[in-house]
């Protein structure tokens, strides 16, 4: 049986344009997407493709040229930045390929901070935090600073920061690219459980063995999707 799930996120018509006159560049071009809501979704592509700049637009870091994003109803791109930010801080959670920890504060103060900055009640944040360290195994590390962890570990870290909140999306820019390709699986199969507990990901990579173990994979090359698998 299948069972149609509605999209998660939607572009429509999208192109991103960097500079202006003769400098100019444009880095998609006429990019559409609905990525279904409840999966493990990778954008595949060369280093230069655009998968950054497509991530970005999705996770409203970046505004596109032109084109539309619908996220929950709403066209994130065409929203005031005050609104995308509450979005992107409510909604969304994001994972970059450099973990972006700060160094002085434990694993468990990390996940509270990004907490506070999401606007989380102060009353449940430590409670909050505990249980997304949980959720991706680091319980035992939670007390630890980032230089007392390993790679996986600190990965592990910022998933945990990018979920603790509740989002209904998480958006991960390369997060396996700086681990050993090991450590880089297990990563992937934490996204993997996440998804099975109904969240949506989508995350970059060019990784073979990664695309494996998602559920759909979209190529990027030179700034448009040319397969999907
Ligand atoms: N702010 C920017 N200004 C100009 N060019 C950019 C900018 N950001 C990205 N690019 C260019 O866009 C292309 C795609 O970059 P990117 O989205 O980072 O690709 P990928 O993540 O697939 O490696 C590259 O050629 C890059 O140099
Ligand atoms: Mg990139």
């Amino acid at each position: 049986m299948t069972i149609s799930s509605p999209d998660i996120i939607r572009a429509a018509g999208i192109s991103r344009t960097f500079g202006k006159g003769a400098g100019a560049v444009t880095v998609l071009k006429d990019v559409n997407l609905s990525l279904p809501a409840g999966r493990l979704i990778a954008f595949k592509g060369r280093s230069g493709s655009g998968k950054t700049t497509l991530v970005n637009l999705l996770g409203a870091l970046d505004r596109p040229t032109e084109g539309t994003i619908l996220f929950g109803g709403r066209d994130i791109a065409a929203l005031p930045e005050r609104r995308r930010d509450e979005i992107r801080r409510g909604e969304m959670g994001l994972v970059f390929q450099s973990f972006a920890l700060i160094p002085l504060m434990t694993a468990l103060e990390n996940v509270e901070f990004m907490l506070r900055i999401a606007g989380y009640p102060a009353a449940g944040r430590r409670a909050a935090a505990a249980e997304a360290l949980e959720q991706v195994g680091l319980t035992p590390r939670m007390h630890h600073r980032p230089y007392e962890l390993s790679g996986g570990e600190q990965q592990r870290t910022a998933i945990a920061r990018a979920i603790a909140h509740k989002p209904k999306l998480i958006l991960a820019d390369e997060p396996t690219a700086e681990l050993d390709s090991r450590t880089g699986l297990t990563i992937v199969k934490i996204f993997r459980d996440l998804v099975q507990q109904g969240l949506s990901v989508i995350l970059t990579t060019h990784d073979p063995a990664i695309m494996e173990i998602v559920d759909q994979v979209y190529e990027l090359e030179d700034g448009r999707i040319v397969a999907v698998h």
